[in-house]
Parts: C-alpha cells; structure tokens; sequence
C-alpha cells in the first residue's frame, strides 16, 4: 500500500513528532462555529488524532464520532474526552474502509487528505461522498505545501501531501459537490511556516 502505515503514524506518536498539532483546536473550527454555518448536527472527524476538534464539536452540541486508525491516537483522543468531561464517539478505523450505520450530516476533514498518499484519493473521496446525506457539509482544511521536488521533478512528497486545489475539485467534483466560489480563507499553522491550509465548505448534492 503506498504512502505511511498506521505503524509510521504510531511511531509518530510514541517520538512525540507530532508537528501538525496545534495543541488546541483550529481556528478555522471555531471560526466555521462563531458563524452558525457549522449547527449541532451528526458529524464524523475523519484522521482525528489528538481529537482536540472532537473535543470542541462535542462541547458546541455535536453528535460526534472520531475516527482514526492508529491506537495512540484513538487512546489519547479518548483520554482527552474523558478529561474534558464531554460525550464522543472514538472508532479505530481506515478511512478507506469505514463505512457508517447512517450517513452523517458533516464532515470536518481537517488534514487527513493530506496525510494520505495522493494513490489513496480516489477511494478517500468516494468515502467522503458516501458518507455525507443529500444537502449534508463537507468541512475541509486542505493542507497546501507546494515543494520544488514536486514542481520540478514530479516527486510525490510527503506526508503532509499538498492538496492542489485542482486536484480537490476533481476527486469532489461538482456534480456531487457544490463548490463556493474562491478565495477561500488561508489558515495558517504555528508549526508548519511554509505550508497553509485552505477553509472549503462544500454542499453534498
Ligand atoms: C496529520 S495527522 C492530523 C491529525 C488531526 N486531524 C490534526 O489536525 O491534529 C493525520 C492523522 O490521520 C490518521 N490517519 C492517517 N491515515 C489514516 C487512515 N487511512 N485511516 C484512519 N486514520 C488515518 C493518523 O493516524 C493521524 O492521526
């Protein structure tokens, strides 16, 4: 299978290597919550790590499942439930398998994409497209980390992979998703200078 394991992920853990965390939910989370445009609703966190945005979604009011298929992941995702007081589900699982009792209302895709080789698009987009009922939201940071490698030698790096937003458009294309129209807001992370994240909600058609 191309692209990291869930035993890369695990060591990632264990080290403490873990540069994507902000340590606290995303602004952009809190942002898309101060608007309104993300009610309380069934939602699914696919790739939720340290499950800080489970976190915050279940303390605004969300019916809230975790995903993630790496155990230290899954076990301090479920700590920081416990610890936090609040109610959520955490399931271990593939998101290129996990397929859900009832479909959801959203999807709060925050650098899973990006955390899974380009080869894996495909099937991860149809997961997303199934996931989510008719008129239901598709949340997503989509990690942009343009590197020369890539421009100039056709290199696949990563992870984090860089989402191109072409590419996004054509694994959620427009006649099973409606695209607001660009700019989409830059999110930017502490931890990660040369790279940015792009806010898209998208509408399941
Ligand atoms: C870059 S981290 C992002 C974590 C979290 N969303 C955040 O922003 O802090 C990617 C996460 O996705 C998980 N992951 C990667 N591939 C996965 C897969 N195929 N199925 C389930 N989880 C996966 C990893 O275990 C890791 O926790």
């Amino acid at each position: 299978m191309a692209g990291p394991t869930t035993e890369f992920w695990q060591e990632r853990f264990e080290k403490m290597e873990t540069g994507w965390d902000r340590g606290g939910a995303s602004p952009q989370l809190l942002t898309w919550l101060d608007s309104g445009v993300l009610q309380p609703c069934r939602i699914v966190v696919p790739g939720c790590g340290r499950g800080w945005e489970v976190v915050e979604l279940a303390r605004s009011g969300f019916d809230v499942v975790g995903l993630d298929y790496t155990q230290a992941a899954v076990e301090q995702a479920r700590a920081r439930c416990e610890q936090e007081g609040v109610k959520a589900e955490i399931v271990q699982a593939d998101v290129l398998s996990y397929a859900p009792a009832q479909p959801f209302d959203a999807v709060y895709e925050q650098t899973c994409m990006c955390a899974l080789h380009p080869e894996h698009w495909v099937s991860y987009g149809r997961q997303l497209a199934s996931w989510v009922r008719p008129g239901g939201s598709l949340f997503a940071l989509f990690m942009q980390m343009v590197r020369t490698g890539a421009t100039e030698e056709g290199l696949i790096q990563g992870p984090p992979y860089h989402c191109d937003i072409n590419a996004m458009r054509a694994l959620l294309p427009e006649a099973s998703w409606v695209w607001l129209r660009p700019p989409y807001a830059k999110v930017p992370h502490p931890n990660l200078p040369s790279g940015h994240e792009l806010a898209v909600h998208l509408v399941r058609r």
